[in-house]
């Protein structure tokens, strides 16, 4: 079997979602597990939360079923709402939670005649301009929703644009538009994404959202997970499939982009592109062999991808390597590669087996 796997501790994904718990006492959490929750599999993961989480949170009709089917009680949170005038029947069936960002949306809902009536959450388009309602939209949808029969609950959602950057701006004035509606008659409200449930006490409102915080990587620039208390959900750990020296002025791997400059160890690992890790990462990216760095050395392969093992004379053929994981953190890779650890969670591709600790 190839050597490459991805480990899943189902107990670190509990934890994080105490935290968030104890950062908001007596919020409701809809656990964000869109995406295969984040990559780590929504079977697994809504099974581990089953009782833990008040509801969950998909991007798409087919993703709640898919939740629904693991549990039969939990309210069902549609981010972006029906795609389709059509889904609203499904929806309705699945008893999901709608999100209506737009007018267009609105008056596909007016138009069903429902099996029973739906949870509706009006999204205030606060800043992050991608999705939803202006204020003036929001309050006349507010007064024609209300008491419609496809409606049976209205309630408040929006979403901030850069909470995970301390003290920006945007963030006090999405809060200050997000309240400047609550003289309207809302049942329940959400704003509060992952670093809002960290770092913004004020953005509670009655269900947090969060999403990467439990899965145990930060959401916020200048905090790590460790110091937000949170335990990283996967380790991606490979193989060294060879190691061979290599003289100075001989290059590695694709393009010979990389080209030692001292006489050099280079340890070939069972890890590439097509396993989501990111090819654009750059040499010099960190990975762990016998708990010490090690710098990635040129481009990253489909399969595989090379290391300078020259400061680790003890490494062989054999040895296992992580990619990101409890001791490496996915978000220090996410930085070297330029970008953020979502992308590489939610990338890890299908081929690579994900074993579960619970
Ligand atoms: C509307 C909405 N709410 C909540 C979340 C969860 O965000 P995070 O993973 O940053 O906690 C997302 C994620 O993209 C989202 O789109």
């Amino acid at each position: 079997m190839r050597p490459l796997l991805a480990t899943i501790d189902l107990s670190a994904i509990r934890h994080n979602l105490a935290v968030a718990r104890r950062c908001a006492p007596g919020r409701q959490v809809f656990a964000v597990v869109k995406a295969n929750a984040y990559g780590h599999g929504v079977r697994e993961v809504v099974t581990a939360l089953h009782d833990e989480a008040d509801g969950f949170a998909v991007a798409s009709l087919e993703e709640a079923a898919e939740v629904r089917a693991l549990h039969g009680t939990a309210r069902i949170l549609l981010l972006q709402g029906c795609f389709e005038a059509e889904e609203y029947a499904f929806a309705a069936q699945l008893q999901l939670d709608v999100v209506l960002h737009d007018a267009c949306q609105a008056e596909q809902l007016l138009a069903q005649r429902l099996s029973r009536p739906l949870a509706v959450w009006l999204k205030l388009d606060s800043g992050m301009h991608r999705l939803g309602l202006s204020e003036a939209q929001l309050r006349d949808w507010h007064g024609r929703l209300q008491g419609a029969e496809q409606v049976a609950e209205l309630n408040l959602l929006s979403h901030f644009a850069c909470a995970d950057e301390r003290g920006h701006e945007l963030t006090e004035q999405q809060l200050g538009d997000f309240l400047a509606v609550l003289d309207l008659d809302f049942a329940q409200r959400s704003l509060a994404n992952s670093a809002a449930v960290l770092t913004i006490p004020a953005a509670h409102m009655d269900w947090l959202r969060p999403g990467i915080m439990l899965y145990g990587a930060s959401p916020c620039a200048e905090l790590s997970a460790a110091e937000l208390g949170l335990q990283p959900a996967m380790s991606l750990t490979a193989r060294l499939l060879a190691v061979r020296e290599v003289a100075v002025g001989e290059s590695v791997g694709y393009g010979a982009t990389w080209v030692a400059e001292r006489a050099s160890r280079i340890g070939t690992v069972s890890c590439g592109y097509a396993d989501g890790y990111p090819r654009h990462a750059p040499s010099g990216t960190p990975v762990l062999i016998g708990g010490q760095r090690v710098p990635l050395v040129g481009r990253v392969s489909m399969d595989m991808l090379c290391v300078d093992l020259s400061d680790l004379p003890a490494a062989q053929v054999g040895d296992e390597v992580q990619l990101w994981g409890a001791q490496l953190p996915v978000d220090e890779v996410a930085q070297a590669a330029g970008t953020i650890g979502y992308e590489l969670l939610s990338k890890v591709t299908a081929r690579v087996p994900r074993r579960y600790r619970s």
